[in-house]
C-alpha cells in the first residue's frame, strides 16, 4: 500500500501544475486548466473501466458497473477547483483517492457500483457562489445563478457555453436514482489530528456558513481638497465594520467570520473611495447562532454606514445550514478505521464540503486525513504517506463492511 500512497500523493502534485498562473495553485471554475485536468483524469477512469461523462455544470464522472450488478452504487469524490495559491490536496486528494477505492473495490469484486465526481466547482472564487457542482447533481441548482458575472463580466452561463457545455442540460446533472449514498476522502484543513497525533478522523458533521457581500457606496472625491468632516469615505466605513466582524467573532463561542475579499473604486491613492464591496463568510456549528450573528452585523454595518452618509447594498451568496453526516455510513467507516488497526476519532468539519449538499439527497459521509501545521488554503498545504496508506487501508475494509452488509445503506 506505501507505493499506492505514493502514487496517490504524486498524481495530486501532478495536477497542481494544472494551473491558471504558473508558478502557484490556482483553478477557478471552468477555466482552460478544467480541460487539462479531465483528460489527465478521464485516462485514469478509462483505464479503470469506467464510462466518463462531463455534466453540464462541468462535473466530471466516471461510473464503473461489475457484472451482474444490483443497478445500486456508491457516489465517491471531491472538487477540482482551487482558491488562489492553493494547496495540492484540497478536494483533489478525494478524487484520486475515490480512483484508488475503485481498483481496491474491483479487487474486491464489490457488487456495488461506483461513480466517482470531480465537482468543478465548490470553492466559489470565480463567482462567489460556492457548490454549483454538488448543488445541480442534488438537484439544487438556482437558475438566477446562469447570469451572476465574474470579474470579466462573464455570465455563469457563458462560462458554461464557453466551456463546450450548454446551460438547457444541467438537469441531467442530477444524481442516479441508484445512488445508495455518497463519501468524501478529504483533508481536515485544521489543527486537531495533528493536534492529537491521530491520522484519520470520521467526520460527525459540517457547521453551516453564510456567505455574503455588502456594497459600501459613498462619494469618490479629491484627496486633498475634501475636508475630513465633509467625506462619505467608503473605506474607511468598510474598515470601521471590519473591526466589528472580527470583535464579534471573537466574543461569540464557536463562531468564525471572514471578510476575506476587498475591492475599492476607484482603488487611487489621491482619491476618496467612493465604492467598496467586502465578502463576509461566516460559520458556526448551531444555525440559530449563525444567523444571529448575521443580523447583528448587517445592523452595525447599516449604523455605520447610516452615520457616514453612505449606501448599503446585501447581496447574499449563500445560505447553508448546518449537516449532520449519516451515521450508518459513518459507523462503515468506523468499523473499517478499526479493522484496519487504528482508533477511531469522530469530529466536526468547521471547513465546508460537497458532502454538505449531496447530504440533502443521500446518506452522506467523510473521512478526514491529518493536515500536518493545520494549514490549508495555503501552498504549503500536505499529507503525510502514513495517513495516506491508512486511508486507502480503510478503504478495503470499508468495502468489506458494506458488502456484509446486506441492507442498503437507506
Ligand atoms: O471554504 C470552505 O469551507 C471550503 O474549503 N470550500
Ligand atoms: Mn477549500
Ligand atoms: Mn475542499
Amino acid at each position: 500500500m506505501r507505493d499506492r500512497a505514493l502514487r496517490v500523493m504524486a498524481e495530486c502534485g501532478r495536477i497542481a501544475t494544472m494551473t491558471e498562473e504558473p508558478g502557484r495553485i490556482t483553478r477557478r471554475f471552468l477555466t482552460a486548466p478544467m480541460h487539462v485536468v479531465h483528460a489527465h483524469l478521464r485516462n485514469r477512469m478509462e483505464a479503470l473501466g469506467m464510462t466518463v461523462r462531463v455534466d453540464a455544470v462541468g462535473n466530471l464522472r466516471g461510473l464503473w458497473q461489475p457484472p451482474n450488478g444490483s443497478g445500486k452504487r456508491l457516489l465517491m469524490g471531491s472538487h477540482i477547483d482551487t482558491v488562489p495559491d492553493a494547496g495540492a490536496y484540497d478536494g483533489v486528494l478525494g478524487v484520486i483517492m475515490a480512483l484508488e477505492w475503485v481498483q481496491i473495490a474491483q479487487d474486491l469484486k464489490s457488487p456495488l457500483a461506483i461513480e466517482v465526481i470531480a465537482f468543478s466547482e465548490e470553492e466559489g472564487v470565480r463567482f462567489g457562489v460556492p457548490f454549483i457542482g454538488s448543488r445541480a447533481v442534488a438537484g439544487r441548482f438556482d437558475p438566477a445563478v446562469l447570469d451572476t458575472k465574474d470579474s470579466d463580466g462573464i455570465t455563469v452561463a457563458d462560462a458554461i457555453r464557453a466551456f463546450g457545455l450548454d446551460p438547457a442540460d444541467i438537469h441531467g446533472a442530477l444524481l442516479d436514482p441508484g445512488t445508495i449514498g455518497f463519501v468524501e476522502v478529504h483533508i481536515e484543513q485544521g489543527p486537531v489530528l495533528e493536534a492529537e497525533g491521530l491520522g484519520l478522523a470520521v467526520v460527525t458533521g459540517i457547521v453551516g456558513q453564510s456567505r455574503l457581500s455588502l456594497e459600501f457606496k459613498g462619494h469618490a472625491n479629491h484627496a486633498g481638497t475634501t475636508p475630513m468632516l465633509l467625506r462619505h469615505d467608503a473605506l474607511a466605513a468598510a474598515a470601521e465594520w471590519i473591526t466589528q466582524v472580527e470583535s464579534l467573532a471573537c466574543a461569540t463561542d464557536g463562531l468564525v467570520a471572514t471578510v476575506g475579499r476587498i475591492t475599492v473604486k476607484p482603488n487611487a491613492g489621491n482619491v476618496v473611495p467612493g465604492e467598496v464591496e467586502v465578502s463576509l463568510d461566516l460559520r458556526h456549528a448551531k444555525d440559530a447562532s449563525r444567523i444571529a450573528a448575521v443580523g447583528k452585523l448587517i445592523e452595525s454595518a447599516n449604523t455605520v454606514a447610516e452615520r457616514r452618509g453612505i449606501a448599503l447594498q446585501r447581496t447574499d451568496r449563500l445560505d447553508q445550514p448546518a449537516v449532520p453526516m449519516d451515521e450508518r455510513l459513518n459507523s462503515f467507516l468506523a468499523d473499517a478505521i478499526e479493522a484496519a488497526g487504528m482508533s477511531v476519532k469522530q469530529m466536526p468539519s468547521g471547513a465546508g464540503h460537497d458532502a454538505m449538499v449531496l447530504a440533502s439527497r443521500v446518506p452522506a459521509a467523510m473521512l478526514f486525513l491529518r493536515s500536518p501545521g493545520g494549514l490549508s488554503h495555503h501552498p504549503a498545504e500536505s499529507v503525510l504517506e502514513e495517513d495516506v496508506e491508512a486511508a486507502l487501508k480503510v478503504g478495503s475494509k470499508f468495502f468489506d463492511r458494506l458488502a456484509a452488509d446486506s441492507r442498503q445503506i437507506r
